[in-house]
């Protein structure tokens, strides 16, 4: 694993400073011969398909490729807009940072469990006559609120500032659930009857390592839409939700199952 695909948005920078001496050579090449706008508008074209082949080299997902490409297109429409007031970027820069800071490194967005799912769970741990239920990556919690209560104690854990504020706020309001901000990677798994985890295929094989050398013998993992690779889950459910929601069921059998 490079350091490009661990962190991809270093990718994305590198390959935009390495197209602009490219470009700014190009534009060099041809200005004379070229009307000014229209060498302007292909700088701006060729730096976002540099770019992009740059991130492409570097082994970027696709959807950085987009960026790439986009990303000069919107800084020059940005700049000929004229002058703009500075601050709605501001606080819509730092609003993404509170809420998305941590997608970049984990590569894990937010996206949430919906009522469908969360009610399996429910009557899942009730079957199970489980009791305790941790939530990995909480977003705003709706699972470990719609969870805890009669008997179950339901906690999550959340590391993005925003999103977890958010979460604890509405715990606190409803008096349900514990929701704590911290990394899911340093999360004492030990004591829970049932971990759930919606993150992304990228943890997966990592959280395995960790889950099954750490969650208790009889205890049950359960991933929503992304599976463990090389790993048959002992159930798989796909339920009847919009989403066709799938759920991948893990038995904890033995204290060390890596
Ligand atoms: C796809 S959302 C799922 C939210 C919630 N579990 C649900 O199902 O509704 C994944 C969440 O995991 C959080 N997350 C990602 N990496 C994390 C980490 N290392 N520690 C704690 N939370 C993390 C993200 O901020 C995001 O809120």
């Amino acid at each position: 694993m490079t350091v490009f695909s661990k962190t991809p948005i270093l990718g994305a920078l590198l390959a935009q400073v390495v197209a602009m001496p490219l470009v700014a050579i190009a534009t060099a090449l041809v200005s004379a011969r070229v009307d000014h706008t229209l060498l302007i508008l292909g700088a701006v074209l060729l730096q976002g398909l540099l770019a992009a082949l740059i991130c492409r080299l570097l082994g970027l997902a696709v959807w950085w490729l987009v960026i790439a490409f986009l990303f000069p297109l919107a800084l020059s429409g940005a700049l000929l807009a004229g002058n703009l007031p500075a601050w709605p970027f501001g606080l819509a820069f730092l609003v993404l940072a509170l809420v998305f800071s941590n997608t970049a490194r984990g590569r894990v967005p937010l996206y949430l469990t919906n009522n469908e799912t969360a009610g399996v769970l429910k009557d899942l741990m009730t079957e199970r006559k489980a009791t305790r239920f941790l939530d990995l990556g909480c977003g705003l919690g709706g699972v470990v609120r719609a969870l805890d209560g009669d008997g179950r104690q339901a906690r999550g854990i959340e590391n993005a500032p925003a999103v977890f504020l958010a979460a604890r706020l509405l715990s606190r309001l409803s008096r349900s659930g514990d929701i704590r901000r911290g990394d899911l990677w340093r999360a004492d798994v030990s004591k829970e009857d049932v971990v759930y985890a919606f993150l992304s295929p990228e943890p997966m094989a990592a959280l395995w390592q960790k889950l099954s050398t750490e969650m208790k013998p009889g205890s049950l993992f359960i991933s929503n839409s992304f599976p463990v690779p090389d790993r048959e889950p002992d159930e798989t459910w796909t339920l009847s939700d919009g989403r066709k929601t799938v759920l991948y069921l893990y038995g904890m059998g033995r204290k060390a199952e890596a």
